[in-house]
């Protein structure tokens, strides 16, 4: 029985990892800048307030109504405020008038091709919400305009921001479970588990997926970042498991999917599998990946963010607790408090607007950008037209 012993430990590993560009710098507070916010919802106000705690200033809010742009503006307004929150309900004027070092777009998906377009085209930085765009043609005229402007352009692929997906990524590329064999993992929800309509099955709004663009996105960037690999092939199969709607007593017919399974091969053979879900009764926020080596595994999920398991040859599990002090340099320097104080999802947005503003500030720091949303959008497709055709699709 002593194999089946679950034991915490803490593992040290010394070698940052050198693939990536961050210098290993640690520091609380980017250079200050000056943002503003498209969009009014639920994500546009978890901006609002971790720009706020990394010491930086909203400007200007922008909703498509103004009563709700003044109710965030109003919300997000510091006790002793250093600058007035101003409330708009037209882009192009927030942006003129308040001169934003960056835009944060937080508006639905199918707004976020042209809310960006309007501050590239002002020279004004952007941190996008996922998707990037609900079409390949429009990630690939954001990716091209951003560069063509030489601005900084991000998107919100959240989960390569807490510490422990960057310590899984640093411990696979050190070969610590040997080659990958497979990989495998969820993004189920519950936010669709009912019968109402929301602007994510409009496809006029967030496009003609649903479970695949707004949720699976997370896992296939997760999966590509911890890998180090891409996506050259995928094999889905869609579902829609709650085909009718209801918005306002009105009955409407669901197009998009709301459950996918993927089979998918990474650029070096490794096969891969996944279930995207909106409609999972009990989890609000499932997004978990296991990758299984020739010397071991590891799995990690989001709603148990600061531990990473081991799961090794001899049968026996290890939990690698979250220590700043003990974590690889570049998982390190995304931790703040000490082990066993939790970390969670407004933190790991703080590391990555964080990212953002230094790299604005010009320090070498990567972040999701422009090109790597404008291949999710790519990969989303792909697995839209595999499910269409019932086939395997080639990814370039
Ligand atoms: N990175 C993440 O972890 C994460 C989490 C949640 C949501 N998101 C993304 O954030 C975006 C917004 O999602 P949400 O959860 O905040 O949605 P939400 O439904 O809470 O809010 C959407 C808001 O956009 C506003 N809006 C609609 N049309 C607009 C327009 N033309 N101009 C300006 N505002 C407009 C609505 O009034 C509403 O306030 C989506 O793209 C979603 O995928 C990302």
């Amino acid at each position: 029985m002593e194999n089946c012993v679950q034991k915490t430990t803490i593992e040290h590993l010394p070698a940052p990892s050198s693939r990536d560009k961050n210098e290993v710098l640690k520091t609380y507070y980017p250079p200050q800048l000056r943002a503003a916010i498209v969009g009014t919802g639920g994500i546009a106000r978890v901006h609002g307030q971790r720009i706020r705690d990394l010491g930086s200033l909203v400007v200007g809010v922008c909703g498509r109504e103004l009563s709700k742009a003044q109710t965030l503006a109003a919300d997000l307004q510091p006790a002793t405020p250093r600058e007035d929150i101003a409330s708009f309900d037209d882009l192009g004027r927030m942006l003129d008038e308040t001169q934003p070092d960056v835009l944060h777009v937080c508006s639905p998906h199918g707004f976020h091709t042209g809310h960006a377009l309007e501050a590239i085209k002002r020279g004004i930085n952007v941190i996008c919400e996922k998707p990037l765009a609900t079409t390949v043609e429009d990630a690939q005229r954001l990716e091209d305009a951003s560069e063509a402007a030489g601005i900084h352009a991000a998107v919100c692929l959240i989960q390569r921001s807490y510490p422990m997906v960057a310590e899984l990524r640093a411990r696979i590329l050190s070969g610590e479970i040997g080659k990958i064999q497979a990989v495998r993992g969820t993004f189920l929800s519950w936010d669709s588990n009912h019968d109402n309509w929301g602007w994510g099955f409009d496809p006029k709004i967030a496009g003609t997926s649903y479970a695949t663009a707004d949720l699976g996105v997370h896992w296939l960037d997760l999966v590509e970042h911890v890998t180090d690999s891409r996506i050259t092939e995928v094999d889905a199969r869609f579902s829609t498991l709650r085909p009718k709607r209801f918005k306002d007593g009105v009955e409407i017919n669901v197009q998009a999917e709301d459950y996918a399974r993927v089979f998918l091969q990474l650029s070096d053979g490794t096969p891969g599998s996944a279930v995207f879900s909106g409609v999972c009764a009990g989890e609000p926020n499932a997004c978990s990946i296991d990758v299984d080596g020739t010397d071991g595994g590891f799995h990690w999920q989001a709603d148990e963010p600061n531990v990473l398991r081991h799961r090794r040859s001899d049968a026996s599990v290890l939990t690698i607790t979250r220590d700043p002090e003990r974590l690889s340099a570049d998982a390190g320097r995304l931790a703040f408090t000490p082990a066993g104080h939790a970390e969670g999802f407004g933190d790991a947005f703080k590391n990555l607007i964080r990212d953002v503003y230094l790299a604005i500030g010009g320090t070498a720091v990567a972040y999701p950008t422009f090109a790597d949303g404008r291949r999710l959008v790519s990969t989303v497709h792909a697995i839209q037209e595999s499910a269409q055709t019932r086939k395997a699709i080639t990814i370039d």
